[in-house]
């Protein structure tokens, strides 16, 4: 049974901040954001924002772009690793605010930046294995990378959400089932202790940690693509998208992957692949992070949001390979294949256009809404602002006897 993706919807908030600009601030060589790490902008969350209002917001997109009913969802996950409380989950607030039917399975799932593909898989197997009686499942990341003022991390911070629609109804993208490869491995390479609003990180290590699942991964998926298919990876696989903390990262996972699955080749060999490869397969899927940083568990997938908008038809027939990592740490390696409805698809997400319609803050602002200062002018500039975003529809309104609140906005 096919079980795939029918609908792509993404959420970018309104701010950014350039990392020239913060480059300048810290005293460090602007090239070192823009070719050590490869980031030109990074998304900065804005106080009438957060991971509620991001996946709302992304969720809608999603639905209208498939013309899905919220009647029709009977499965609701949302992945997070920015939840808002420790108990009621970040999907409960959004079945709310989607007014989607109580009939319905709702909840949250976390494994860092893994998280989303954990949560895809999950609803994937909920389709095909027919207990979702002609509903479909809608599967929303939410995210917001924020690190510490002056650390190494500040530079890849980021923020936004991909929602997806999953059914049996899947002309536009669906997953080979039994291809996937896992990788399980308890480590600190990355995580945020209760009460903590940004992350211990040991960065180095935590590319280590990613770069050693990535291999454990493809020798796994190679070898079961080859029991099912007779073909190696690299020839039956023509587009491979990586999950992207910096988009520098995209470079180094892939070399690992080819040196991986070509042991007889050089260093030398493997960097001129590379280098062949950069332009057409590389680049078209590094848009989202050069210009939105890193939005974790929805990282992979905005990656491959940059690339159907730069490929386009292209891709129609063609398969994908997803690397999902998750510090912790958890990792998958699968197959997608590009089927019909590309076009339509492209024309409703409008990934470009919210990347461009975004205003660019100083280092002044970003440290008062790093701050969370001046709260009510803020969401008072909120209301006034969002009206003409066409891609909010919610907005956080603030705290009230602890309970989150929230608005529907405008007439869009
Ligand atoms: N011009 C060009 N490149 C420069 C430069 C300059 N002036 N100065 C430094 N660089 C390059 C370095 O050579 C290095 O490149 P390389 O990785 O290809 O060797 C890169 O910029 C990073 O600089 P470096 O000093 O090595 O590291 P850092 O202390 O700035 O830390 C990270 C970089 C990525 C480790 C840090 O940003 C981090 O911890 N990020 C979070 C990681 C994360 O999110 N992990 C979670 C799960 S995957």
């Amino acid at each position: 049974m096919k079980a795939g993706i029918s609908s792509i919807g993404i959420y970018i908030p309104p701010l950014y901040l350039s990392h020239d600009d913060l480059a300048d601030a810290r005293d460090i060589p602007r090239d070192k954001y823009k070719i050590g790490l490869g980031n030109i902008n990074m998304a900065i969350v804005p106080p009438w924002d957060d991971p509620v209002t991001m996946a709302a917001n992304a969720a809608k997109m999603a639905m209208e772009a498939a013309g899905v009913e919220k009647d029709e969802i009977g499965l609701l996950i949302v992945s997070t690793e920015t939840g808002v409380d420790q108990s009621k989950p970040v999907s409960s607030f959004v079945h709310g605010l989607l007014g989607i039917g109580r009939r319905s399975r709702v909840y949250e799932i976390k494994h860092a930046c893994y998280g989303g593909t954990v949560a895809i898989m999950n609803a994937v197997n909920w389709v095909r294995s027919q207990h979702h009686r002609g509903k479909k499942a809608l599967v929303i990341t939410t995210d917001i990378a924020k690190y510490g003022l002056n650390t190494a991390g500040e530079p890849t911070q980021g923020a936004g959400a991909v929602a997806f629609i999953i059914s049996d109804e899947t002309e536009f993208m669906h997953f080979l089932p039994s291809m996937n490869a896992f990788y399980s491995n308890d480590v600190h390479d990355f995580w945020r202790p209760n009460g903590y609003a940004t992350p211990m990180v040991d960065g180095k290590y935590s590319i280590q940690c990613y770069l050693d699942a990535l291999e454990f991964c493809s020798h796994d998926l190679q070898d079961n693509l080859m029991q099912e298919t007779g073909k190696h990876l690299l020839d039956f696989v023509d587009y491979f998208i990586y999950h992207l903390p910096f988009t520098k990262m995209a470079k180094k996972a892939h070399t690992k992957m080819l040196a991986t699955l070509r042991p007889e080749l050089n260093e030398e060999q493997i960097a001129a692949i590379y280098e062949a490869d950069y332009a057409d397969k590389i680049q078209p899927a590094l848009t989202g992070s050069q210009q939105v940083g890193n939005i974790y568990t929805g990282s992979v997938y905005m990656c491959l949001l940059s690339l159907l908008e730069s490929k386009q038809e292209e891709l129609e027939n063609k398969n994908i390979g997803i690397f999902s990592y998750g510090s912790g740490c958890g990792a998958e390696f699968l197959i997608s294949h590009v089927g019909r409805g590309l076009q339509q698809q492209l024309q409703k997400l409008n990934f470009r256009k919210q990347i461009d319609r975004r205003i660019k803050i100083s280092m002044d602002e970003y440290a008062a809404i790093y701050g969370d200062k001046d709260q009510a002018a803020a969401l008072q500039m909120g209301m006034e602002l969002q009206d003409a975003d066409p891609f909010s529809r919610f907005i956080f309104t603030g705290i009230k006897e602890h309970k989150r609140q929230y608005v529907k906005t405008g007439s869009h």
